[in-house]
């Protein structure tokens, strides 16, 4: 597995993790975070470059501490988020709030006090820009509005994030109405933010950069920032590519650039990867507990103790994680990676999980079809390992689905130690706000 991609977890540090905690267990690498965090804040740059990580892919707070170490700041996607990173120990100032939500109530006055003592608010609506404009043009607060551009480009269309089809930002026909607000109500835009998708085509991440500056020069003359989101797709399978993060940022340096020499205006570049950041840093480690066969004309089935309720994803948008066979004794039995894989005979099959639905499998495609797997032939009490699975696994999980528990999560530090970063969770906490009829 560390042949996979690059980081220290083998087989052996998986049954020791499985020692530790059990399973279904979340499994991360430090040096595989803290390596793409040096390589991101390399991302070549015109006039500077700061980086968001982008909290909604992983929000464990151990993982929150390890980059905000490493110099990223926060962006968070809801006031919780913001608060959660908060009390994580980052300060306000290095966190954005780029959300759907309009907070009423003791929520907004919450969000007031967070601006006023430093967070960053980005207004993804005509109605949040017109929320927050007396607080920030009285106090003379800089915020970002984030802009939908009108194209956009994710893994699949639930993850485009730039277009008509999607809710998110201000959209075209209101950029002039929205930069029109702004200055009448003395609210000084500091900062242009997008986040076209997840995931998507590179192109139209490096199409994208050039709209932005467009419609950061039409509308937004005091802007000083841009904000280019995230999204860079990371490779998780052996047969696909990642986004080239150092050929964008070039790319982005040349336009940024060019903006300057035509206005006079040196913009800083921001980045908000979350994926790019964690996604292969991270394994879901289950245990086999059964196996089943649908016929000689159907399917061989590899039951597991984490499936759907550990992670969503192949459910939710037919992704595709490698998976892995190690035995219980911490040995690697196949590998979807030809490099490491030792070299057992391997036949189709499918992954499932505990879950009563029949979605519940890790070998879906898109349409929610099986798409066999090879793989050697695990033994009940093997180990099947899920790769590529530290962005929106344990984050996304649907806990208390058939009463499963929130899994454990455990960090493999640089020094080699295996540290407990959240527990399992118990039923005890998993119904703690149920209430009986009795009263
Ligand atoms: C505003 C914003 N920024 C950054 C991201 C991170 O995207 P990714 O994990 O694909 O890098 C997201 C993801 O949805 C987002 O909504």
């Amino acid at each position: 597995m560390a042949v996979a991609h690059g980081g220290p977890v083998t087989p052996a540090k998986v049954a020791e993790s499985v020692a530790l905690v059990g399973t279904p267990l979340y499994l991360y690498d430090e040096a595989t975070i803290i390596a793409k965090c040096s390589r991101i804040l390399a991302m070549p740059n015109a006039f500077g470059l700061h980086v968001g990580y982008a909290m909604k892919a992983n929000s464990s707070r151990a993982i929150l501490e390890l980059v905000a170490g490493a110099g990223l700041g926060v962006d968070a996607s809801s006031l919780n988020e913001a608060r959660r990173a908060h009390l994580a120990g980052i300060p306000l100032h290095r966190v954005m709030l780029t959300t759907q939500e309009v907070p009423s109530g003791e929520d907004r006055v919450d969000l007031e006090r967070m601006v006023a003592g430093g967070l960053r608010y980005n207004a993804c609506s005509f109605r949040q820009l017109e929320a927050i404009a007396d607080l920030a043009g009285s106090r003379d607060l800089p915020i970002a509005v984030r802009v939908n551009p009108g194209a956009g480009s994710g893994e699949s269309v639930t993850r485009n994030t730039g277009d008509k089809y999607s809710s998110f930002g201000i959209h075209p026909h209101d950029h002039a109405r929205a930069a029109a607000l702004a200055r009448e109500r003395g609210v000084h835009i500091g900062a242009v933010h997008v986040h076209i998708g997840s995931g998507g085509d590179p192109e139209s991440w490096r199409a994208n950069i050039d709209r932005m500056l467009a419609i950061t020069e039409r509308h937004f003359p005091d802007a000083t920032t841009l904000n280019l989101g995230g999204g860079f797709k990371e490779a998780r399978m052996p047969d696909e590519r990642p986004a080239d993060v150092d050929a964008l940022g070039r790319y982005a340096k040349d336009r940024f650039e060019d903006f300057a020499a035509r206005t006079g205006r040196r913009l800083t570049m921001v980045v908000e990867p979350g994926t790019y950041i964690v996604a292969n840093a991270g394994y879901l480690v289950t245990t086999v507990i059964d196996r089943k066969s649908s016929g000689s004309d159907g399917f061989d089935f590899v039951v597991c103790d984490g499936g759907m309720e550990s992670s969503t994803r192949p459910l939710l948008y037919g992704s595709r994680h490698p998976f892995y066979v190690v035995s219980r004794r911490g040995a690697l039995r196949s590998s979807e990676f030809v490099a490491a894989d030792p070299g057992e005979p391997q036949a189709p099959r499918v992954v499932v999980g505990r879950c009563c639905e029949s979605g519940d499998s890790q070998t879906l495609d898109d349409h929610g079809h099986i798409v066999p797997r090879p793989m050697a032939d695990p033994a009940v009490g093997d180990f099947l390992v899920v790769g590529g699975a530290g962005a929106y696994v344990s984050a996304m999980a649907l806990v208390g689905y058939n009463s499963h528990p929130q899994a454990p999560e455990v960090l493999l530090r640089r020094d080699g130690r295996l540290q407990v970063i959240r527990q399992r969770q118990t039923l005890g906490q998993l119904i703690v706000n149920e209430r009986s009829l009795e009263g």
